[in-house]
């Protein structure tokens, strides 16, 4: 039996807000499509479909078919993977949300042997708390959770079944796989489903799921300081973001003084030096060098350590260019390349009443402080 696994990642995540949709966050030191892909290790091939790079670089070193772009709602995207696994005849189909990065081992086990006697099974759960419906604001009714479910992924399907229901489904909504074959009165199976199996809609979700997967944690303090002067004929970079300006920063790399001060903090809370450790100024490798790249470092030395950021804090120091426009960006860039949540990261800035050097607007600085939680 020819086993396939559709991963699910086109979603914008706009109930989790920012920029960097939800999947490719980090949980636990690795991408949430990351654990989401190695759950589905049971199956012969892996079909992701979503955007292709932040999807290539998230599950590089895992075998995986061609990412094929997602579309509108769930529904299509699940449409267009099935699509592009036809070729390869698969017997049967295992969908899964890249938003579901845990799945307790014995599941896929489970529901490969429902599809034993239904052409349909999925995980479930259940519903145990008492249910109400309710209109601005105010109950106006008790729903009988007797007999109600909560529905998972993986969902598993004969492939040929699931792929002609969906190509006749185009245009009428589902929000999940199962719904197809109920409306086509064929057979969907139960099995256990799990209170560990969390879908990421927001970012508790995502604190919950990491504290459950990494037990203990002990919350550690780092800080950064940077400063540059001001240098003509050069772009102003600060915080990963360009800023028109009429001169930039000088030094060996890109001078983003910003990013220099919180990888200086990260590497702080990690007691791993600084960023000249990491990156010499006298390698040439590093001249002009897109600081980026170092945050990203830093950022994967916390996952490598098994840690989290809990929050990195950012102030800006200097009399111009005014930062407060380009804040929202800023922090939109840094949450992107450290890989968290929008809410975990503050960008700010202060002048220093036109005094020293940032006052006379011959340069910038900048400080940083980060928190990092390490296993105790
Ligand atoms: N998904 C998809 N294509 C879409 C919409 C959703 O592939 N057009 C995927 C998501 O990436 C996610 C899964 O379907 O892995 C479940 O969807 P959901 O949790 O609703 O994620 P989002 O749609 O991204 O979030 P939101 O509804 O808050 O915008
Ligand atoms: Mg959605």
């Amino acid at each position: 039996m020819r086993v396939a696994a559709l991963l699910v990642a086109a979603g914008s995540g706009r109930r989790f807000g920012g920029e960097t949709p939800k999947q490719f966050l980090t949980l636990a030191g690795r991408p949430v499509i990351r654990w989401a892909a190695e759950a589905l290790a049971p199956a012969d091939l892996l079909q992701p479909v979503g955007p292709a790079e932040p999807i290539f670089s998230a599950l590089a070193g895992l075998d995986h078919l061609p990412v094929v772009p997602g579309g509108a709602e769930r529904q299509d995207s699940v449409r267009l993977g099935l699509e592009a696994l036809a070729p390869h005849a698969p017997d049967v189909v295992l969908v899964h949300d890249a938003a579901r990065p845990v799945v307790p081992a014995g599941t896929i086990a489970a529901l490969l042997r429902a599809l034993g006697d239904a052409p349909g099974a999925i995980p479930a759960l259940p519903v145990g708390d008492t249910l109400k419906r309710a209109e601005g604001g105010r109950i106006v009714g008790t729903v009988d959770r007797a007999g109600l479910f909560r529905a998972q992924t993986p969902q598993a399907f004969r492939f040929s079944l699931l792929l002609d229901l969906h190509r006749r489904a185009a245009g009428r909504a589902a929000t999940d796989d199962a719904m197809l074959l109920e409306a086509a009165g064929r057979a969907v199976r139960l099995v256990a489903g799990s209170e560990a199996n969390v879908k990421v809609t927001t970012p508790e979700d995502l604190a919950r799921l990491e504290q459950a997967l990494l037990g203990p944690l002990l919350p550690r303090v780092g800080t950064g300081f940077d400063v540059h002067a001001f240098a003509p004929g050069r772009r102003l970079l600060l915080c990963g973001i360009e800023i028109p300006y009429d001169q930039g920063l000088a030094g060996h790399s890109d001078a983003d003084v910003g990013i220099h001060a919180l990888c200086d903090a990260v590497y702080g809370a990690l007691a791993e030096g600084d960023i000249g450790r990491h990156f010499p100024p006298s390698e040439a490798a590093w001249k002009d060098a897109d600081s980026a790249r170092f945050l990203i470092h830093a950022a994967g030395r916390v996952a490598a350590r098994g840690g989290v950021l809990a929050n990195v804090d950012v102030t800006l120091i200097c009399e111009r260019p005014k930062i407060a426009p380009y804040a929202p960006a800023m922090i939109a860039r840094l949450a992107g390349l450290l890989g968290v949540a929008e809410s975990r990261v503050s960008v700010k800035a202060t002048t220093t009443e036109r005094l020293g050097f940032a006052g006379r607007g011959e340069g910038i600085a900048a400080q940083a402080a980060v928190s990092v939680l390490l296993p105790a």
